[in-house]
C-alpha cells in the first residue's frame, strides 16, 4: 500500500488538504498520515476546519508556532525529518505557500523522499513575500506539480520547468473542490446570519493578514481608513486574523466597523454567498468571492490569480484608500453572472489521487 505523509499547518492548507485527504482515505491503495506543524494554532484557526471539514486527527502534531520565519521553517524542517524516517513514506504532500510548505518539501526532498505540490506554479513576482520565496523553493523540489491553472502550467514553462525531472499536470484548483462540496451544506451548518443579524447583499466582507499590509503602518492605517469611511454607508465586518489583532492592539488603532474573531469555514461560506462585497488580501477568498459570484477588490499591488483580474472579477486596489473607495463604487452591489469557468471542473482532489496512484515515486 502506498504510504502519504501530509504536511499541513495553516488554515488554507487544511481547507485545500480536506478536499483532497477526503478522496485519497476512499481509496484502499494508500494510506495517509497526517503531521501537523502547529503553525496555526487557535481553536478557531485551526481544529475547526478539522471538525467541520471531518479531516481526521493529525497522526504528529509538531506544536512549532509563532517565531521568526527562519526560526519556524527551521524546526520544523528538523521535527518533520524526524517523522519522515520514523514513518518512510513513499510520498509527501505538501500545500500552498507557507513556511510549513517550504519546510516539509525541504525534509522529504534531502531524504530522497518523493514531494508532490498542490498549488504549484502560482507566482506574484514578487520576492519580498514570504510566500513567493517558499513556492518557488517549494516547486523546484518537488516532484509531482499539481498546477490550479493555465497560468501557473504556463509560468513553470518560462522558468524553463520542461527541463527538469519532474511531473507537471494542471488538475484545477482543490478549493474549487472544497467550496463545491462544503458549500452545499454551509447554509444548514452555518448561523451567522442570525447571530450577527446580516441581511444579504446589506454587509461587505473584508479580512486583512498579508504581512506587507499589517507590518507597514501607513498601509494598514490607510486601508482601516477607507473601510470606515465605507462603514458609515453599509455595513463592514472583519473577521480578523490573530497578525492583524495583534497589530491594531499594540498601535492603539481601534477601527470604527465591525471586526469580529476568525470565524469557522461554514461561517465565511455563508458571509461570502450573502455579502455586497469581499475586500480582502486573502488569496484563497480572491477565488471563493468568484465561486460565490461576488466581487472582490484584493488589497494588494498583485495577484497569483490573474486570470479573475483579466475577467474583470477582481480589481487590485492596493491599499490606497482613493483606490478603494474607486473599486467600491464600480463593484458594491453588483453579483458575477455567468462566470467563465477558471479553476477546472471540482475534481480536482479526484485527478490528483489518481496520479498519486499511478505515479512511480
Ligand atoms: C501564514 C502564511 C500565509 C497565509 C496565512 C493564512 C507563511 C509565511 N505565511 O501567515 O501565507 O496566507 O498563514 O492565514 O507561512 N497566530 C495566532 N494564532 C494562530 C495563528 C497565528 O495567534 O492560530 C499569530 C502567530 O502567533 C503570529 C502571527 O499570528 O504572531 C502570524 O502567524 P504566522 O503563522 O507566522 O503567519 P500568518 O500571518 O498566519
Ligand atoms: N477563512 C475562514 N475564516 C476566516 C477567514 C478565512 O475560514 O475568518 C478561510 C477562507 O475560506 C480562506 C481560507 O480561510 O480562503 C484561507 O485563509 P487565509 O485567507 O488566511 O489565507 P490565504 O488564502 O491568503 O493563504
Amino acid at each position: 500500500m502506498k504510504k502519504i505523509v501530509t504536511i499541513i499547518g495553516a488554515r488554507p492548507q487544511f481547507i485545500k488538504a480536506a478536499a483532497v485527504s477526503r478522496v485519497i482515505r476512499n481509496q484502499s491503495g494508500m494510506q495517509e498520515i497526517i503531521v501537523h506543524t502547529g503553525q496555526h494554532f487557535d481553536e478557531n484557526m485551526s481544529a475547526v476546519f478539522f471538525q467541520e471539514m471531518d479531516i481526521p486527527e493529525p497522526d504528529y502534531h509538531l506544536e512549532i508556532n509563532s517565531l521568526s520565519h527562519g526560526a519556524m521553517t527551521g524546526r520544523m524542517l528538523e521535527k518533520i525529518e524526524e517523522v519522515l524516517i520514523a514513518e518512510k513514506p513513499g510520498l509527501v504532500m505538501v500545500y500552498g505557500d507557507t513556511n510549513s510548505t517550504l519546510a516539509g518539501a525541504l525534509a522529504a526532498r534531502k531524504l530522497n523522499i518523493c514531494v508532490a505540490h498542490v498549488e504549484a506554479g502560482l507566482r506574484s513576482f514578487n520576492m519580498r513575500m514570504p510566500e513567493e520565496i517558499n513556492r518557488i523553493m517549494a516547486d523546484r523540489i518537488s516532484d509531482l506539480l499539481f498546477c490550479p491553472t493555465e497560468n501557473a502550467v504556463h509560468n513553470l514553462h518560462q522558468e524553463g520547468y520542461h527541463n527538469f525531472r519532474c511531473h507537471i499536470h494542471l488538475v484545477g484548483d482543490v478549493m474549487y473542490d472544497a467550496a463545491l462540496y462544503y458549500g452545499a451544506m454551509s447554509a444548514q451548518r452555518s448561523d451567522i446570519l442570525k447571530r450577527l443579524n446580516l441581511t444579504r447583499d446589506k454587509f461587505v466582507l473584508c479580512t486583512i493578514h498579508r504581512q506587507e499590509n499589517t507590518d507597514n503602518l501607513e498601509n494598514l492605517r490607510s486601508i482601516v481608513d477607507a473601510l470606515n469611511t465605507l462603514h458609515r454607508k453599509i455595513q463592514v465586518i472583519v473577521p480578523l486574523h490573530p497578525r492583524t489583532q495583534k497589530i491594531l492592539r499594540q498601535n492603539n488603532i481601534e477601527p470604527g466597523f465591525n471586526l469580529i474573531e476568525p470565524v469557522g469555514y461554514f461561517d465565511i461560506v455563508e458571509l461570502m454567498k450573502n455579502c455586497g462585497l469581499v475586500i480582502t488580501d486573502s488569496g484563497g477568498m480572491q477565488k471563493e468571492a468568484y465561486f460565490y459570484g461576488r466581487y472582490c477588490l484584493t488589497l494588494r499591488e498583485e495577484t497569483e490569480w490573474t486570470e479573475l483580474t483579466e475577467n474583470r472579477y477582481n480589481l487590485l486596489v492596493g491599499c490606497d484608500r482613493l483606490q478603494i473607495q474607486n473599486g467600491i463604487e464600480s463593484f458594491l452591489g453588483r453579483t458575477v453572472v455567468n462566470p467563465v469557468p477558471l479553476y477546472g471542473s471540482g475534481n480536482a482532489g479526484e485527478l490528483i489521487t489518481e496520479r498519486l496512484l499511478n505515479s512511480i515515486c
